[in-house]
């Protein structure tokens, strides 16, 4: 049972597939590692790391794809990588596929048997393997952080015999995983914190953090959250409600941290280039969302924008990737427990469950097309 790791391509992407936990406990499973030499350099795992743990390191990606069964990526595979994946392997990445049919064709075309890991339910059972909690719990951190060391004054209120440093005030839109860690980052900074969200449920778990939450509490805020416990897009007339209550309080703060999504949607709107302005010289914006569109009118994917007025927008990309080894650590972690359950222990082989309820939920692509309900070429016509 060849596994393959190889380093990613991507020039943004310093994170990695496998740690070297992971590739100890699956090679106890009966799996042999083959990692591309260097593949954990940019998340601190060096070369010997991976081979204490029982891995072979080999000079190339092509090396170490050829005759695996499986693959661990952190993206979804390029062309190149594509040509060098034997037929039928099976892939686990996160494989980004709203609009990007054409790269999922191509994937399928080659016979890949391909799971997007953003896919997983979000039930009890996969939490281990929830890549979107993992990776997205790191990004809150570390937007604050970013946002901290961008700010030219101190978090903390400090009284101090030359005077008093106020504490600074920080407001964090989107309360999911990734809002409430920067919630929770930013108090622990000593900072004075405001929250919001459309969904109801994060009420409580932002004044849990101590922060004050602010939102438009109308009826439509009542029946903001899906099923799956993800927010809606919102209506034109709460838009415009949430607009109106942002900008006042926007004008008050000095940091500004976005992270709203909607999954299978652009990043809705929530500050103009208005209330940017509005904020006084210094002040720092991190949009989280940058990837997906932004929430910032103003910001720009990959860029650190300061205005004219002096305010800065940081929209770094992959900010889960500033942290790589941490992110790797977890995400391995993920990989390694969705991979487990397709392993047959008594054979030591690859068995996937097709009737289980997490792989039909990931399964992008098998036996040369795109089986995904929501990724089938006629589906995505339909919905378009
Ligand atoms: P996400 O990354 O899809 O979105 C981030 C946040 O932005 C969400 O809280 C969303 O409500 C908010 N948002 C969307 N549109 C907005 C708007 N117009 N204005 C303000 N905020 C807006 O969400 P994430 O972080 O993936 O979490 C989604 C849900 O899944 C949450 O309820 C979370 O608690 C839940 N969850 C459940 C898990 C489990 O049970 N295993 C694990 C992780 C998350």
């Amino acid at each position: 049972m060849k596994i393959a790791v190889i380093k990613e391509t991507d020039a943004t992407e310093s994170r990695v597939a496998a740690s070297a936990e992971t590739v100890k406990k699956l090679t106890a499973l009966g799996a042999w590692f083959v990692i591309e030499q260097g593949a954990g350099t940019a998340s601190g795992v060096p070369d010997t790391d991976y081979e204490k743990a029982g891995a072979t390191i080999v000079g190339s990606a092509k090396e170490a794809l050829s005759g695996a069964v499986a693959v661990l990526k952190v993206r979804r595979p390029n062309k190149d990588e594509i040509a060098m994946i034997p037929q039928e392997a099976v892939v686990l990445a996160i494989m980004d596929p709203y609009g990007h049919d054409e790269a999922l064709e191509a994937m399928a075309h080659a016979g890949l048997t391909t799971f997007a890991m953003e896919l997983m339910p979000r039930i009890t059972r996969a939490q281990v393997m929830d890549v979107l909690s993992s990776q997205a719990n790191l990004a809150g951190y570390r937007a604050v952080i970013d946002a901290s060391a961008t700010y030219g004054r101190a978090f903390p209120m400090m009284m101090t015999a030359a005077g008093t440093v106020p504490a600074a005030r920080v407001f964090i839109m989107g309360a999911g995983v990734a809002g409430l860690q920067a919630v929770a980052t930013a108090r622990r900074l000593g900072a004075v914190v405001t929250a919001t969200d459309v969904r109801p449920a994060s009420k409580e778990q932002v004044e849990s953090l101590g922060a004050k939450f602010i939102a438009v509490e109308d009826d439509e805020f009542k029946q903001a959250e899906t099923a799956g416990g993800y927010a809606k897009e919102m209506s034109k007339e709460y838009q415009t409600k949430q607009a109106a209550l942002v900008a006042a309080h926007i004008a008050k703060q000095d940091i500004v941290i976005t992270t709203a999504l909607i999954p299978g949607r652009p990043a809705p709107k929530l500050i103009s280039a208005d209330m940017v302005e509005s904020m006084r010289p210094g002040s720092v914006l991190v949009d989280l969302a940058v990837e997906r569109g932004g929430n910032i009118e103003g910001s720009v994917a990959g860029e650190v924008v300061t205005t004219s007025s002096g305010v800065t927008i940081l929209g770094h990309l992959n900010v889960p990737g500033r942290l790589a080894a941490s992110s790797s650590q977890l995400y391995a972690k993920n990989l390694f427990a969705f991979l487990e359950t397709m392993i047959d222990k008594e054979h030591k082989t690859l068995k996937i469950n097709w009737d289980d309820e997490l792989v039909k939920a990931t399964n992008l692509t098998r036996g040369g097309a795109v089986v995904h309900p929501q990724f089938k070429r006629s589906d995505a016509t339909a919905t378009a």
